[in-house]
């Protein structure tokens, strides 16, 4: 009988709440509002002759390389930073390799790692959810071939500085050290400038977040120039469809939408934590577009919680799975009517002072 290796089989399968998302989506970290109309515009020009060619990579990463401010051939364009990630543990991660995460985190390190035949070394972040650098220094071992770090990390907005991120590079010379700057446009530092410091730093960007553009899938690794060049010979040269592709340049060049985005993100962000702080409610400060806060102690509080705000046409995630985050929920930050429409339905009242039991 035809049967999935081993490795595929002993993975944990992901599924994430995709389905039947109807209301205000602050669920999935994505851009509450749209893309820059200039995309819009762009995709509506296109044409069926766009369609039925080949979709054409190399000129959107000569752009994409010019607006990053790095070489050519240091850039791959991506299906979204998910396959930058199955990229890296394909390339990198031989049977019993290990890759370290830092607890909790995004999902898909450890899946990709898992399916690849490579162990996953679960290091976990401090009781606020900073970085435990010594305690990932004293996990590395010559068996590590990866270490993805979220930078600011999903789902607690925590951050690393780019010191102990290249600290951490050069203790490990043997390992690719994945940078994933899913969240960059809301946090504003990056390891970018000073990636070349390792040759075995990669860095991470996506367009599902600030950009709008979760639902073309696409994201761009960069990384040393010959590690490159290995990783692009395992891609499909068709990884990135004719569609994002022809979006992509159009998206780059209106800087001031993913500005005007972010600035209300940010601000957004600052009402809600300000509404948690002055109401007790337990959160951690965020560097992203999104924020953890407690819902109550367990599981059934959060899932309460979240049922209850679903009701209210409002998804949020439930985080209470994820090590160190029983009780607690993750609320994506939008365009400012979509947080007032938070603020006016999260029952702040309800949650002020429980800190244990969420009931209807
Ligand atoms: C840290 C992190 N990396 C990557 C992704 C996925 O990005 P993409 O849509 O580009 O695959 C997410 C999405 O939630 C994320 O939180």
């Amino acid at each position: 009988m035809l049967k999935a290796r081993e490795a595929v089989l002993s993975t944990p399968s992901y599924h994430p709440p995709l389905s039947g998302r109807v209301g205000l989506r602050l669920d999935f970290n994505e851009n509450t509002d749209s893309c820059s109309p200039r995309v819009l515009r762009r995709l509506q020009r296109l044409g069926s002759q766009d369609l039925a060619k080949y979709p054409e990579r190399e000129p959107v990463e000569e752009i994409t390389a010019a607006f990053l401010k790095v070489k050519r051939n240091e850039v791959l364009l991506t299906n979204g930073v998910d396959e930058a990630i199955h990229l890296l543990c394909q390339t990198y991660l031989d049977r019993g390799d290990e890759a370290i995460i830092v607890v909790p985190t995004y999902s898909m390190y450890a899946i990709y790692t898992k399916a690849a035949g490579g162990e996953v070394i679960r290091v976990r972040a401090a009781e606020d959810f900073s970085f435990p650098l010594t305690a990932v220094m004293k996990a590395v071992t010559s068996r590590t071939r990866l270490i993805a770090l979220a930078n600011p990390n999903n789902p607690t907005g925590s951050v690393v500085s780019n010191d102990e991120m290249l600290a951490l590079a050069h203790a490990a010379p043997q390992a690719a050290l994945l940078v994933d700057e899913a969240y960059f446009e809301f946090y504003g530092t990056t390891i970018l400038e000073r990636r070349r410091e390792a040759a075995n730093v990669f860095v991470a960007r996506t367009f599902s977040k600030a950009y709008g553009m979760a639902g073309l899938r696409l994201g761009v690794l960069i990384g040393d120039e010959e590690q490159m060049r290995v990783l692009r010979g395992v891609s499909s040269p068709y990884n990135v469809n004719a569609l994002a592709l022809a979006c992509l340049p159009e998206a780059l060049a209106d800087q001031s939408y993913v500005a005007e985005y972010v600035a209300e993100v940010l601000e957004g962000r600052q009402r809600l934590e300000h509404a948690l702080k002055e109401r007790g409610v337990q959160f951690w400060p965020s560097r992203g577009n999104f924020v953890l806060m407690r819902a109550g102690h367990s599981k059934t509080d959060a899932a309460l919680f979240s049922e209850q705000m679903r009701d209210e046409g409002i998804l949020v995630r439930d985080r209470s799975a994820d090590e160190g985050c029983e009780g607690c929920v993750r609320i994506t930050i939008g365009r400012r009517e979509h947080v007032t429409r938070l603020l006016q339905t999260l029952a702040l009242d309800q949650l002020a002072g429980t800190q244990g039991a969420w009931r209807r």
